[in-house]
């Protein structure tokens, strides 16, 4: 076996990097989870999670990966038959629908390239043109983590307005939440799904949905089946502080810590770090001469940048040699870019230095790999980090 000293670089865009606050308060002993202290921790947590998805509204946690909190926004308000509308804009849209699919929905799911977010204007003609209002939700992806592109939600939302279409709106911000600019109020949003393994910057293990007062309507008239994942036992019992089944106690107290964190920094901060480390990553992409896979400027990524490998190079041959020499995991190409892209994950707790190892080891690994680019990126970083 390979000794490998220091520590390991985790540069996948999530789970991603604990901070050692996070897992000091995970270690400390569990608590009785119908006790005082626990209803205290645990509404406090449920406030600091609202603020980050800017809601008033209703939120609930789930002691699940994002797939349960997918599966939650759909299962509360739909039934069997409904339809929706859904854009291909990667891999993970691509699961949330064959959920919605699995589930006796029948899906609208208009392709794209997977280099670009969804647009707009197909929406709005979709929803336009569904005159009798059969389309009962439209459900995106905000950040797609297979693509490193960014859907503009804002518009989206005003799309749905201009249609005048009541249908819901339900957004997977898995790896936008407290890395990108987010509103579920403002942007008029009825579920957010949501877990903690990515901008949260919490292990593995929490799901959660932000609801508004429509998708909680939209549960009297829901047929689905739902029982672990029903809004209405768990909001029942989190007025107090509890949970209806036993919740997972450390991971609340990771989140309680790493909601502080996140608080000290200032929300906006933390979108104006991403949006910069993401800026110098690009910068450096385009120094290698390789290409970005997000065609859209204007719908980078702050949370991680898919980078295409030239023809004829495989981008997990790429990542093994990293993997082996510098002792770093970079994000493997997903379905249909499989072995095509790779993935350089910068979001949650980081950063300059941290970039610059990772860009470094990058950098490296090219040479290695014998896969042909320019010198350079990592400087051309640095430059952009050390006057911005
Ligand atoms: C955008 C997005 N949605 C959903 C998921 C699925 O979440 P999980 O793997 O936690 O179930 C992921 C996972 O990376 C994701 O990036």
């Amino acid at each position: 076996m390979d000794i490998m000293t220091g520590r390991h670089f985790l540069q996948i865009p999530g789970p991603t990097n604990v901070p050692e606050r996070v897992l000091r308060a995970m270690s400390k002993p569990t608590i009785d989870h119908r006790g005082p202290e626990f209803a205290r921790m645990a509404l406090e947590v449920l406030e600091g999670l609202r603020q980050i998805c800017r809601t008033t509204g209703s939120l609930v946690i789930y002691p699940s990966s994002g797939t349960g909190a997918w599966e939650a926004a759909l299962v509360n308000t739909l039934s069997p038959g409904d339809r929706l509308l859904m854009v291909e804009t990667g891999h993970f849209a691509k699961l949330w629908q064959s959920i919605a699919v699995r589930h006796g929905l029948h899906v609208d799911f208009v392709p794209t390239d997977w280099r670009h977010g969804v647009d707009p204007a197909i929406i709005e003609e979709k929803l336009t043109l569904d005159r009798e209002r059969k389309i009962k939700a439209v459900a995106i992806v905000h950040n797609e983590t297979s693509t490193g592109v960014t859907s503009r939600v804002a518009e989206i939302r005003k799309a749905i307005d201009k249609a005048s279409h009541p249908a819901l709106f339900m957004v997977d911000t898995i790896s936008s939440l407290a890395s990108i600019d987010y509103r579920h109020d403002e942007w008029g949003i009825d579920v957010t799904v949501g877990c903690s393994q990515k901008g949260l910057m919490v292990p593995p293990g929490l799901g959660l949905n932000a609801i508004s007062v429509k998708a909680l309507a939209a549960t009297k008239t829901a047929r689905m089946t739902r029982s672990y994942w029903d809004w209405e036992p768990m909001l029942s019992a989190n007025k107090a502080g509890f949970f209806p089944y036993t919740p997972p106690t450390n991971l609340l107290f990771g989140l309680q810590e790493s909601l502080k964190m996140l608080q000290e920094e200032g929300l906006e901060n933390v979108f104006t770090r991403h949006k910069r480390h993401a800026e110098a990553t690009r910068r450096a992409v385009r120094a290698w001469a390789l290409e970005i896979l997000c065609q859209n400027p204007l719908e980078y990524s702050s949370s991680l940048t898919a980078v295409l490998l030239p023809e004829g190079h495989n981008a997990d041959a790429f990542r093994k040699v990293v993997l082996d020499r510098f002792n770093m995991s970079l994000g493997n190409g997903l379905d249909k870019v499989q072995g095509k892209v790779f993935r350089i994950g910068h979001l949650g707790y980081f950063n300059d230095l941290m970039l610059a190892g990772t860009l470094s080891g990058v950098e490296m690994g090219l040479d290695l790999a014998g896969v042909p680019h320019t010198k350079g990126g990592v400087m051309a970083a640095l430059e952009y980090l050390a006057q911005k």
